[in-house]
């Protein structure tokens, strides 16, 4: 298929076209590059610069590119900032992706596969999570994810839209060539694997007296390849209708104390640790279940291992020390 990936220049969009590309699809990447790094979007194929709120160059992109299916990983994604900024998070999220639906509209694009979050449930009382839990956002982000989420459903009812909303939990690691590249970096794995660089003095671990088994929060961490993976086989299934699923690979998950200990292991670095106060908006426990995606698309976790994702990520870490900067 003719697929076009918005975010595809950013760090999960980034190892999506790989996978896309392995699978045999022809692929333009949108994105603004407000994030995104050109040198993460794979030799040959098309990064168009641009805004989902230009709707009329995305309709003729549509068009030019003649494509069949769309993947919507554009989007602005930090949960506190989202706190502070929720109009950015209306904005980008809510009103940009339904200018994208109105461009998808106007020219017959039908299918859509979207990166959602599990952000959308809040803090549910009942781990894992599977996908008929509540969803009750905690934070604007959350909150956009799902709206938008809605509006699939309604679009889907009035124009015959076809989607898949995948739910990711804590995508991490890194492919061979693509690896997460934030400016500010927020997210545990890459900041855990810093210290180990020497390149930041120590982690700060956000809050040790919550209610699990060793006080850190608990996280599913899912590899950035097996979640890619997933989208080439939702964007096939489309053919039978719409769907939502969770990413993660289920079981347990992870404390940040057994993160950062991974990350000792991996990298032989001591990665000095202190103790700071919770973030505001973490709940404690988050862990998928991921039985419907497993059962429906016989997908599977093939790097589910924490060792795994860490090392992958110190790989990408010691070969890109700057980033996508050299
Ligand atoms: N953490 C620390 N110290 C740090 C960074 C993180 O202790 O310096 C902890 C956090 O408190 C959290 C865990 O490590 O308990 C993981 O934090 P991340 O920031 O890596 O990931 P989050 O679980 O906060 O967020 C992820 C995605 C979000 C998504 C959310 C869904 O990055 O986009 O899962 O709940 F919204």
């Amino acid at each position: 298929m003719r697929v076009l990936v918005t975010g595809g220049a950013g760090y999960i969009g980034s190892v999506v076209v790989e996978e896309l590309l392995a699978a045999g699809h022809l692929v333009t990447v949108l994105d603004n590059m407000s994030k995104g790094h050109a040198d993460a979007v794979p030799p040959g194929v098309d990064l168009v610069r641009a805004d989902l709120h230009e709707q009329e160059l995305v309709e003729q992109l549509l068009r030019a590119a003649q494509i069949e299916a769309v993947v919507h990983m554009a989007a602005d994604s930090l949960v506190g900032e989202s706190v502070t900024a929720p109009g950015k998070y209306y904005r980008n999220n809510l009103v940009a992706g339904l200018r994208l639906l109105d461009a998808m509209l106007v020219t017959g694009v039908e299918r859509l596969v979207f990166s959602s979050t599990a952000a959308v449930y809040g803090e549910p009382a009942q781990q894992p999570i599977d996908e008929t839990a509540a969803t009750r956002p905690t934070n604007p982000y959350g909150e956009t994810k799902l709206a938008f989420e809605h509006a699939l459903a309604w679009y889907e009812r009035a124009h015959g839209l076809r989607y898949a909303s995948l739910r990711y939990f804590n995508a991490a690691g890194a492919s061979r060539r693509a690896g997460e590249d934030h400016d500010p970096e927020t997210h545990l794995i890459p900041l855990v694997l810093q210290a180990a660089a020497g390149r930041v003095p120590h982690v700060t671990i956000f809050g040790d007296d919550y209610p699990t088994p060793d006080g850190t929060c608990v996280r599913d961490y899912i590899h950035v390849v097996d979640l890619a993976r997933a989208h080439v086989l939702a964007l096939s299934a489309l053919a039978e209708g719409s769907r939502i699923y969770n990413l993660g690979c289920g079981g347990v998950g992870y404390s940040v104390r057994q993160v950062v200990d991974a990350a000792r292991e991996v990298t032989g670095a001591p990665i000095p640790v202190q103790f700071g106060p919770r973030r505001a908006g973490d709940p404690a426990i988050l862990v998928a279940s991921s039985d419907r995606i497993r059962q429906e698309l016989g997908w599977q976790p093939l790097q589910g291992e924490l060792g795994a994702i860490v090392e992958s990520a110190w790989t990408w870490l010691r070969a890109h020390p700057h980033g996508y900067a050299h």
